[in-house]
């Protein structure tokens, strides 16, 4: 049976780039592969969250996990910083990965942009960090969104180094996945391109969202005056709402606004109050299932000490073989 491993940073709540890049693949995978799903805490502290919200927002991210419909006795849930495995090989495959690649990274370019005054050395090897969570397992599938592509190549960079200098074969070639073949990019509302929870504040759709506070940023959408000509190329702001129309509303809704955006007659305020009704309607029994699973804190922390078990069994196996191939004691 294939592994697969793919986890979630918990800086906040998940929203639908996370559920239609992830989270919808990680459902369908836990029926059929061994699974192993986690909280990417060690990663959100290149962005120094505060430890009482680090705390909190991993909770809250797995009661999310669970409401979504992953099933602890289907699939492996975990908290990244339970696993020591992780850390050891993380630090083990540091010494394998070379400054340069690492800088040339676009994610590392972007972050430095963003947070100019904190450009740890946890950024630079986020990578690193990336590749030992996904080998520490000897993963095959990785189902991730668009924005993951790179760190998998780099994650198979590292896994192929590793195999050539001590044991051709070790570590597997980890795919990134979709079930629709190709990964996914889900845009945001605000214009700026992708959905993310680091965006500007009316960008992200969260799955706990409630209806009118969907409707109040749906509304808000950004959009242009209008197509000039018969079946003009929609330009990009535009595209970005076909395509979330696509991911929520049936292909004949779809098909509706598309008809009468080539034919200019389309406005947006109709094709957004659509969008948002279908949005709400697809998040409702999300955002309901949410709300129950979080109030059953002793349940979430159950299902963490399992979960810690399970991983560590499998990471363990991995950490011994990884030590000895290095010349270190088993
Ligand atoms: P993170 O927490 O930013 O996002 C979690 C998952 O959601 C996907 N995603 C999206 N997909 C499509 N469109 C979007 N707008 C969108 N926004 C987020 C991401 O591609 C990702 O699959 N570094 C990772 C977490 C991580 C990880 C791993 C993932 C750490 N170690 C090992 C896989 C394997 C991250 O920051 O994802």
């Amino acid at each position: 049976m294939e592994t697969v491993v793919s986890g979630i940073r918990p800086t906040g709540r998940l929203h639908l780039g996370n559920y239609f890049g992830a989270m919808k693949n990680f459902l369908q995978m836990q029926e059929t592969h061994n699974c192993f799903f986690f909280i990417a805490d060690y990663h959100s502290l290149t962005t120094h969250p505060n430890p009482g919200d680090l705390r909190a927002s991993v909770r809250k991210v797995l009661s999310e996990y669970l409401a979504c419909g992953l099933d602890p006795d289907k699939c492996t849930l975990y908290v990244q910083s339970d696993l020591p495995e992780t850390a050891e090989l993380y630090l083990l495959l540091n010494m394998h990965a070379y400054a340069g690649e690492l800088e040339r990274s676009t994610t590392f370019k972007e972050k430095i942009r963003k947070q100019p005054d904190n450009i740890n050395a946890g950024l630079l090897t986020y990578p690193v960090l990336m590749a030992s969570d996904i080998l520490i397992h000897r993963a095959d599938k990785v189902p991730v969104g668009k924005d993951q592509e790179q760190h998998l190549e780099m994650t198979r960079t590292f896994g192929n180094r590793f195999n050539r200098m001590y044991r051709e074969g070790f570590f597997p070639e980890p795919v990134a996945f979709n079930f629709g073949k190709k990964l996914v990019k889900v845009p945001g509302l605000d214009g700026s391109g992708k959905m993310g929870k680091s965006e500007g504040a009316g960008n992200a759709i969260f799955l706990s969202e409630d209806d009118a506070s969907v409707k109040k940023k749906v509304m808000r959408a950004v959009t242009d005056a209008g197509p000039e000509k018969p079946n003009q190329e929609k330009p990009e702001v535009i595209e970005n709402l076909f395509t979330l129309l696509k991911l929520v509303s049936t292909e004949e809704t779809v098909k509706h606004f598309d008809d009468k955006y080539n034919d200019c007659s389309i406005r947006y305020g109709d094709m957004k109050k659509q969008l948002a009704e279908d949005m709400i309607r697809f998040i409702r029994p999300l955002s309901e299932q949410i709300r129950d699973t979080a109030a059953d804190i002793k349940h979430i922390d159950r299902v963490i000490d399992l979960g810690r078990e399970k991983a560590r069994e499998s990471a363990g196996k991995t950490m011994q073989e990884v030590r000895s191939l290095l010349g270190f004691r088993p």
